[in-house]
């Protein structure tokens, strides 16, 4: 037997037992001939003693252990010497003298120390992910993320969901980004893709008259990584049928409540409810009023629409744009410097702006003031209702052009003012997405995935006015991170051509791509909605991090590299020949 109790289990009740522990050497302190040795496991630390007058020879294996080693010891529990309990520990009133030790096994010096919390270079804590694992940090946020995925079965057990699971060596599923494929070896030439969500086979099983679906799914998109994306990731994947907008939102609202009251009950979020429920925003509001479709609510600043103001301003670019907004940045938030102003122009143009146009008020200072005519500064002035040193920036062209980058502006404010409270959790869900973008080259493409239904009011602009169709598509987002999305889905075949058909594909192509689903829909398919929710950014959220790397056991670093099992590698020739591959040379 190792144990016969945990590291984090001894108690005053407990003295007098004879028990046995095994865990890692955490600390280890020789006080004049008595060494102390804090023995560690996942539950806990417990001081052990090592006497050599009650027992030499344990004493004298003490003596050579060192750091991460492991131990097997029996001894007998005590309480600690008057004014020895250490109260941060939960195990601090009790010590075991030890009768018998054993080495399980020795360790290495390892490349950084297990027992502090000090930063350790990122590369290295994966390289060594199974060393850093064993820290206080990702420990807790292992057990957190166990602790949501369990709330979160029970919730939609508890609902009639079925959790089934969907292949992972599928056919490309459109999400919007680079697909990962898999060569096949029976066929050759032929590729599995894996899949970006399991998006069509969730509503493959709606056709199959499951009703309610859900599954902790395992996505992988390649594409450019953040701090919020990872090549391969988990999702929180839902689908019901016979179930409107209004019915999936409910159910993942529901889920969320329940998850913040369960697994983040010390953050403030129910301030930020409407009637008990998450607030709404159109996009349209959203983009008008925040700059952005994943709006921080934790903070104000909204944007006030000068379109109309913008006409007789005297200021050409201003008179010649669709869209004008101004977003202001209050003097008694933080003042701003010129530097400051530079950066922000910086952010701004790296999110399309040409550049950032400013007026400090009560000076004749930046290009606004120097352009424009009194009226139209006064009208900024009053609209805004800005102050002597406040200072307000535009934002200037077509709508999205002009708010997206001030959006950005807005966000990064509210940083240097530190607005963004980090105990309060404010949710909500935009909704009424519009259902296509335009691309760079001007074609559109679908601003969610070409399984989402119009609006039915835009139905007969689709082919006409593309870009003004709205769709019933749905973001639950929280604190300037979108969380998860979803839509309710076309389910007639026809219609479902249709979208392809609008989205330039041909006969051939859809047939080629989506025949499948097409063919699935002329079976009986019922009206469907679901939902998708990025589960390793609901684990970085609670357990305020702010990488989902913290959360996940063996992610990959931010060049898609697993640096602890050394993948991607090249292949032998002798088994890319098998998969029938033939790798070109640069
Ligand atoms: P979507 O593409 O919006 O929708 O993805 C849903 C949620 O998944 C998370 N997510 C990611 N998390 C980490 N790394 C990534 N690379 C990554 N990409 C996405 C986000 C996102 O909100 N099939 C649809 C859902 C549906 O319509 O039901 C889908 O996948 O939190």
């Amino acid at each position: 037997m190792f144990r016969t109790n945990t590291c984090g289990e001894l108690r005053i009740a407990d003295i007098g037992k004879e028990v046995t522990l095994s865990g890692w050497v955490f600390h280890r302190r020789d006080h004049g001939g008595i060494i102390f040795i804090d023995l560690r496991d996942r539950y806990g630390v417990t001081q052990i003693v090592f006497d050599p007058e009650s027992n030499a020879e344990s004493h004298g294996i003490a003596d050579k252990v060192r750091s991460e080693w492991v131990l097997k010891v029996t001894g007998i529990v005590r309480a600690r010497g008057e004014g020895l309990t250490n109260v941060n520990l939960q195990t601090g009133e009790i010590e075991v003298l030890v009768t018998e030790i054993e080495v399980l096994n020795t360790s290495k010096t390892p490349p950084f120390e297990i027992s502090t919390e000090k930063d350790v270079r990122e590369d290295l804590r994966l390289e060594y992910r199974y060393l850093d694992l064993r820290r206080g940090k990702m420990q807790k946020n292992m057990k957190l993320r166990n602790d949501m995925t369990h709330v979160i079965r029970n919730y939609f057990h508890g609902k009639g969901f079925l959790d089934i699971e969907t292949p992972i060596m599928v056919k490309g599923t459109p999400e919007g980004s680079r697909e990962y494929l898999v060569p096949s070896r029976l066929h050759a030439g032929d590729f599995y893709v894996l899949p970006q969500s399991p998006q069509q086979l969730k509503q493959m099983c709606m056709v199959g008259g499951i009703d309610k679906y859900y599954q902790i799914a395992r996505c992988f998109r390649d594409e450019d990584l953040r701090g919020d994306r990872q090549p391969e990731f988990t999702q929180l994947d839902l689908e019901m049928s016979f179930v409107e907008q209004e019915d999936v939102i409910q159910v993942v609202e529901g889920m969320l409540h329940e998850l913040t009251e369960k697994c983040a009950p010390q953050k403030e979020w129910k301030k930020y409810l409407v009637n008990n429920q998450f607030r709404r925003l159109t996009w349209q509001e959203a983009m008008e009023k925040y700059g952005s479709d994943k709006p921080d609510l934790r903070f104000g600043m909204e944007f006030v629409n000068l379109s109309v103001e913008a006409k007789d301003s005297g200021f050409g670019i201003f008179e010649k744009s669709e869209c004008l907004f101004a977003l202001k940045a209050a003097k008694e938030n933080g003042e701003l410097s010129r530097k400051d102003i530079d950066n922000l122009t910086k952010l701004a143009q790296q999110h399309g702006a040409g550049g950032l146009a400013w007026l400090r008020v009560g000076e004749e200072s930046g290009p606004v003031a120097k352009n424009s005519n009194t009226e139209f500064i006064n009208a900024v002035i009053e609209k805004t209702a800005a102050k002597a040193g406040d200072v307000v920036f535009f934002g200037a062209g077509e709508f999205i052009a002009s708010t997206e980058p001030l959006g950005a502006v807005r966000s990064e404010l509210g940083n240097m003012f530190q607005l963004k409270n980090p105990n309060e959790f404010a949710f909500a869900w935009i909704v009424d997405f519009p259902m296509f973008e335009k691309k760079d080259d001007g074609s559109i493409q679908s601003a969610h995935h070409p399984f989402t239904h119009p609006q039915i009011e835009d139905l007969d602009k689709l082919e006409s006015d593309p870009l003004s169709v709205k769709s019933y598509a749905y973001d639950v987002v929280m604190n300037g991170v979108e969380l998860g999305g979803g839509s309710v889905r076309i389910h007639d075949p026809e219609m479902q051509e249709r979208m392809f058909t609008a989205l330039g594909l041909s006969k051939e192509e859809t047939e080629m791509k989506f025949g499948h689903i097409i063919k699935a829909f002329e079976y009986g398919c019922p009206p469907h909605a679901g939902c998708a929710l990025g589960l390793d950014r609901l684990v970085m959220l609670w357990a305020d991090e702010s990488t989902i790397r913290e959360v996940i056991a063996f992610p990959k670093d931010q060049n898609a590299r697993d640096l602890m099992l050394r993948a991607p590698a090249p292949m032998p020739a002798k088994e890319l020949a098998e998969q029938n591959i033939q790798v070109l040379e640069d």
